[in-house]
């Protein structure tokens, strides 16, 4: 299965895409964590990316489309993957079209998880990262009353573009270039929207429904 998770910052992609994921045995691969990854690590590519995340703007593509067709390329990708953030804005949607063609591979599905802008504004306040598994947690809705992760023990941390005004200026982003990826994929008859209100649990299961006939 070849499959994209799209939707607004804070719809919960990210949330998700570890279950999808592990559900269907395939990789995720999130553009974002690949790019926290190289910020953390000090990178050359981290550095040029994090101009860019902090003011909660679109790495330039040349950039992201050359990360991307190197991760595609591993052996583990081969056979099926989940894409979380990457394509961003139609021009990626068509450089990933043409790369998979050239490999004889074509996406299955596209998910797009729908949730209101207040409902990601409440997620992403709330919003706390492991810094040790990268699991993501929420201070309100998994009742967190210290900074360390359940799962591992590692230190929780709150993201830099996490901030209220840089928050803000994603959804404008997101509205702006990724949005019309939602036409451009009902044009080719391969997105399912996915209501991604209510308990993770739930949303999981709508998204695996929506899945199924597609496997
Ligand atoms: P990226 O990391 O992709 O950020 P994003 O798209 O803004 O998405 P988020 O990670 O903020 O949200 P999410 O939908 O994954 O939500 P989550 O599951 O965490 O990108 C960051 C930056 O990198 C970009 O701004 C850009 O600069 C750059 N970049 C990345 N890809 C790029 C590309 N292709 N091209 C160019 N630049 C690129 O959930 C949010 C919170 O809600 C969590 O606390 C979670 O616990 C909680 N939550 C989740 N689901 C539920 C639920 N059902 N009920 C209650 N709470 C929930
Ligand atoms: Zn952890």
């Amino acid at each position: 299965m070849r499959l994209v998770l799209v939707g607004p910052p804070g719809a919960g992609k990210g949330t998700q895409a570890q279950y999808i994921a592990s559900n269907l045995s395939i990789p995720k691969i999130s553009t974002g964590d690949i790019f926290r990854a190289n910020v953390s690590g000090g990178t050359d590519l981290g550095k040029l990316a994090k101009t860019y995340m902090d003011r909660g703007d679109l790495v330039p593509d040349e950039v992201t489309i050359a990360m991307v067709r190197d991760r595609l390329s591993e052996d583990d990708a081969q056979d099926g993957f989940l894409l979380d953030g990457f394509p961003r804005n139609v021009a990626q949607a068509e450089i990933l079209r043409d790369m998979l063609k050239d490999w004889g591979q074509a996406l299955d599905l596209v998910l797009e998880l729908v949730v209101d802008d207040d409902e990601v504004v409440r997620r992403l306040a709330g919003r706390r990262t492991c810094s040790q598994c990268g699991r993501i947690w929420h201070v309100e809705f998994d009742d967190k009353k210290d900074d360390k992760c359940d799962a591992c023990g590692g230190a929780l941390f709150q993201r830099d573009d996490d901030k209220e005004e840089t928050v803000r200026h994603r959804l404008e982003v997101y509205q702006e270039q990724t949005a019309p990826l939602v036409s451009y994929y009902a044009d080719e008859g391969i997105l399912v929207g996915v209501d991604a209100t209510g308990p993770v649990e739930e949303v999981t299961q709508r998204a695996m429904d929506a899945i199924r006939p597609f496997l």
